[in-house]
């Protein structure tokens, strides 16, 4: 197992046990499932506990988001200019700002296919000239998407992949000093059980950093956000109130938003 993550507290996302590790796999001491680690992926893998959360909107978004993965960079992009009327110059900015700001382990959640993650490092590298040293666990519920980022973020020395539930997160509470959620929460279904655990595993004070798309303010745009709602690709369409209350209601105190288009850039404490 990485070295770089051993300090990291793994506890079962149902039973709340700290896991045992067995052969290089996590136990939990009281179902007895079993999470496995894939050496040569980096790979933490709590697929036996997926279904203790699974809704039909979850199953419609991950059935999406394994289409999505085939050809998600462009498709996001095109998205992000031409309906959110956003710049990926500022997105990758504030992301990469994320890791300038980070101290200890980094729980990147909803990572999606890496690429952002990728361009927001080199970005960070070329700012600061030299690469960032903290762990990065890059956590999403689809496998698709999650091997993707594994190719991206392959030459990256202490990214690891955790394939889990953002509302169900396998982590002991007060684990993290940074949580990022770029893109995650307009996609995450039930988006205020991700935002209760992310709040959790954070620390007193700790950080979240992240985007979230906000209802496009031209009428045009309308039909086409209901599709992707239809589809799955979406799942909650928020104004920009609906989404400041849901991290207030979590208990987090904003820090800063920022406008990117119609999507928010966001920095909240714990
Ligand atoms: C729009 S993508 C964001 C990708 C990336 N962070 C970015 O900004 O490009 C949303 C991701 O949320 C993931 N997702 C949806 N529901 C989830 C859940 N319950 N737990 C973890 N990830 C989830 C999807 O699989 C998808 O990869």
């Amino acid at each position: 197992m990485q070295n770089s993550i051993k300090s990291i507290l793994f506890q079962c996302p149902t039973c709340e046990k700290p896991f045992l590790l067995k052969d290089l796999n996590f136990c939990c001491p009281k179902c007895l499932r079993v999470a496995k680690y894939s050496p040569e992926l980096r790979r933490f893998d709590f697929q036996p506990f997926l279904n203790d959360f699974s809704t039909l909107q979850q199953e419609r978004t991950s059935f999406a988001y394994s289409i999505y993965s085939l050809i998600y960079a462009p498709i996001a992009l095109l998205n992000l200019i031409a309906v959110w009327h956003g710049s990926l110059g500022k997105q990758i900015r504030h992301y990469s700002e994320s890791f300038q700001k980070s101290h200890g382990p980094i729980l990147d959640v909803a990572i999606g296919d890496g690429a952002l993650t990728v361009l927001s490092l080199a970005k960070f590298a070329q700012k600061s000239r030299k690469p960032c040293h903290h762990p990065l666990l890059g956590l999403d519920i689809s496998l698709d998407m999650l091997s993707k980022a594994e190719k991206n973020l392959s030459k990256i020395k202490n990214f690891v992949s955790i394939r889990a539930d953002a509302r169900n997160l396998p982590f002991s509470s007060g684990s993290f000093n940074q949580v990022f959620c770029y893109g995650g929460f307009h996609s995450i279904p039930l988006p205020e059980k991700a935002m209760k655990e992310i709040f959790r595993v954070l620390e007193p004070n700790g950080r979240l950093r992240g985007s979230v798309l906000l209802t496009p303010n031209r009428p045009i745009s309308g039909a086409l956000i209901r599709k992707y709602v239809e589809w799955g690709s979406l799942s909650t369409n928020f104004t920009r109130f609906q989404f400041l209350s849901l991290l207030k209601k979590a208990g987090f105190r904003l820090i800063s938003t920022e406008s990117n288009g119609s999507t928010l850039l966001f920095e909240a404490y714990a």
